[in-house]
């Protein structure tokens, strides 16, 4: 299996990628689980990891938990607490953290657990890209020495937060821009392809009929999830982002990435937060980026659906 850091800001599709990739030892070793300021505060984002390693039985059992950054490295904090509700993770009955984080801040665990594996370890980052820029940034070996970002946000088209930008790289434009220019390989799974990944109600009812607890309590959050996406965009449930770019490290095969320039606009103003994709290669090849393009949908959920069956 590759080993894998996942930093994130649980959140509720976090939280359904978080127990994709625990419940999938096969492909994924994961090291240790970050928490990062975004769709609620780090207070609670660090709060649910502890319940999501809680959720996964006998997989999260030992996996540390890094407590990472508690803003943006320059703009001001943003949320999505109307998306994923107050607490990031709004269901009855959750079982409570495992234990509290770790005492090391979750940059500095990433600059260990990489140092200490060169060139093997996948950071799939769902959330702000701050905790994975301040580590790049205190250490300047490290973008040589991670195996590869796979990160999901941006979009090559429209945003969600705003027209422009996708919430993740809006809630931390200037991470974002280090990462993307680190020269560390970086993959990117946007809005382009995860707003077709749609929770459906006929896909909750796959979720709840698994009759176990992982699968109940995944139907739950995405049906609340699903609130804001029938309101927002008129869909037919909420698009399951995170899960995405957790599958696109366990099976790569579903997925097809086209390298293009991507470059995240860090200027105040209508396009403050939109990644500039370069699809027709006409800024050069600097900084090149796999941007995933297409994905194999159905057997995405496929996959989702089998993997959260395996949990308790
Ligand atoms: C991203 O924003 C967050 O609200 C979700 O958790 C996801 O990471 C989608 O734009
Ligand atoms: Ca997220």
């Amino acid at each position: 299996p590759k080993p894998v850091i996942l930093d994130g800001d649980p959140g509720l599709d976090d939280a359904v990628a978080w127990m994709l990739a625990l419940a999938s030892p096969d492909e994924v070793q994961v090291l240790g689980v970050c928490s990062v300021h975004g769709n609620v505060p780090l207070e609670r984002t660090s709060h649910n990891a502890g319940v999501i390693l809680a959720l996964t039985g006998e997989a999260g059992r030992s996996v540390p938990h890094y407590a990472g950054a508690d803003r943006p490295l320059v703009r001001e904090a943003v949320t999505a607490a109307a998306v994923h509700g107050d607490s990031g993770l709004p269901a009855a009955d959750l079982p409570a953290p495992l234990r509290p984080p770790e005492p090391l801040h979750a940059a500095l665990y990433m600059i260990e657990a990489i140092r200490a594996q060169p060139s093997e370890i996948t950071l799939i980052a769902t959330g702000p890209l701050t905790n994975v820029a301040l580590a790049f940034r205190l250490a300047p070996d490290l973008a040589a020495k991670v195996r590869e970002v796979v990160w999901m946000g941006g979009s090559t088209a429209h945003g969600n937060r705003t027209p422009a930008a996708e919430f993740n790289a809006l809630a931390d434009p200037h991470a974002a821009h280090v990462v993307l220019t680190s020269g560390a390989p970086v993959r990117m799974v946007g809005l382009n392809l995860t707003m077709q990944s749609i929770a459906t109600p006929d896909r909750l009812d796959n979720l709840r009929a698994l009759d176990n607890r992982a699968g109940a309590v995944c139907a739950e959050f995405l049906t609340f999830y699903a609130g804001h996406y029938r309101a927002r965009y008129g869909l037919n449930g909420g698009a399951l982002h995170d899960p995405v770019a957790v599958a696109a490290v366990i099976r790569p095969d579903l997925f097809t990435f086209q390298p293009m320039r991507v470059q995240v606009e860090t200027q105040d103003g209508l396009n403050f937060g939109r990644t500039v994709c370069d699809l027709y290669g006409q800024s050069g090849p600097e900084d090149h980026v796999q941007v995933g393009t297409q994905l194999n949908e159905p057997a995405f959920f496929a996959l989702l659906l089998e993997r959260i069956g395996r949990l308790p």
